[in-house]
């Protein structure tokens, strides 16, 4: 299943590169343009819940039945879906929709046979919160500033500047914070289980996940190797939902200050940390005052593992090339190739010792401390 979807993607990628030799360029950039009309009408389904609504609806519902659950205008909604039932998401058959199978792994509750769903979470996200940042490409490009410190009027001069970023900005809003924290989650419920194969977990006694959110990704690892201690250090907001019948730690700290009481007592007994989808949220500054926080309370055996996306890795790669924009505009940070990585690794007292391809988008940076 894998190999022929990878050979699909290469021929899509070929018969796109062959469209765009051919068609009018005009057309092309066109299409390209109204990208964000389609992110938003996904956007809006999910915020109206359709996708939830209609779930485990084998013979569909009325559009009015589904805009009454909705609290839509039924004409609207039906326009709605039209549109999106175009891009094979949802199904309209005269008065009834129907889910397909791109539209249910929108609804809150979906699995699939690959193991992911949950997406509608980052959907959300994207529609209400990151549409703002986008909105500031051109600002961020010229200035060097995030989209945030941009909003506020702050100039490249002012020390604020730096330090602005999304982070901060949504401190002022419980609502984005936990549609952020969804998202995250959305992203680990793709990748954990690729991710729980592709490292022997099993070996370690005391995993510290710094950064680990509402702890989704440690909870799965839990399912599977629930014989080790394991701890998320992350910020109070992460933990605002939790469930604490997981079977996991949580402990509020800041990975720019681990020389913290609490925190330092959990790092010196951990045998493995992990930073998953952390590092590439911070400038190589701030990505090596982390790792030498990280460096300065493990032990000497103990082991660090870093897990995010390469840059460079694939051409054509469009999700790759336009999160790292997505990381400059919010964060004033970067996706990194894997010599980049290695450079913030020897700066900061490690070593790196594996670097593991996994069936997801993530690497597996595995690291020791340089004796
Ligand atoms: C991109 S998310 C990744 C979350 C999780 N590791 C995952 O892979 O889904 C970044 C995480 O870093 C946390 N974070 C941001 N600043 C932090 C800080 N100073 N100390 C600890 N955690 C922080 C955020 O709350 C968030 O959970």
């Amino acid at each position: 299943m894998k190999v022929l979807l990878q050979l699909v993607q290469g021929f899509r990628l070929f018969l796109r590169r062959l469209h765009d030799a051919l068609a009018p360029p005009e057309l092309v950039a066109t299409e390209h343009m109204t990208g964000f009309w389609r992110a938003a009408a996904l956007g809006a389904a999910t915020n109206l819940k359709v996708a939830d609504h209609l779930s485990g609806k084998l013979d569909g519902m009325s559009v009015q039945e589904l805009a009454l659950h909705c609290g839509a205008d039924p004409n609207r909604l039906r326009r709605l879906l039209t549109a999106l039932a175009s891009i094979g998401f949802f199904q309209v058959k005269g008065e009834r929709v129907f889910h397909t199978r791109l539209s249910a792994c929108l609804s809150a509750g979906s699995t699939t046979p690959e193991g992911s769903g949950q997406i509608g979470k980052a959907v959300e996200f994207q529609y209400r919160v990151q549409w703002k940042n986008w909105n500031e490409l051109a600002g961020v490009i010229k200035t060097g500033l995030t989209s945030s410190a941009l909003r506020r009027g702050l100039e490249a001069s002012d020390p604020e500047a730096g330090r602005h970023c999304l982070f901060r900005e949504m401190d002022g809003s419980a609502q984005e914070q936990n549609l952020f924290h969804g998202a995250m989650e959305s992203v680990t419920e793709l990748s954990k289980g690729p991710l729980a194969q592709a490292f022997p977990w099993e070996q370690f006694s005391s995993i510290v996940d710094l950064g680990g959110g509402s702890g989704a990704f440690l909870s799965h690892l839990h399912t599977r190797f629930p014989q080790s201690r394991k701890t998320v250090i992350d910020r109070p907001d992460a933990f605002r939902d939790i469930d604490d019948k997981s079977g996991i730690f949580f402990q509020e700290g800041d990975f720019f200050n681990l020389a913290e009481a609490k925190s330092q007592e959990v790092l010196a007994v951990a045998d493995l940390v992990v930073l998953k989808h952390i590092l590439h949220d911070w400038s190589d500054e701030d990505s090596l005052r982390i790792l030498k926080q990280i460096h300065a309370q493990i032990s000497d055996n103990a082991t660090l593992v870093v897990i995010e996306t390469l840059s460079g890795e694939m051409e054509g790669d469009l999700i790759a090339s336009f999160a790292d924009l997505e990381m400059m505009h919010s964060f004033q940070a970067k996706e990194r190739s894997l010599e980049d990585f290695q450079q913030l690794f020897e700066s900061s007292g490690f070593r790196l010792t594996q670097s593991v391809v996994t069936l997801s988008p993530f690497r597996v940076l595995v690291c020791e401390k340089k004796q």
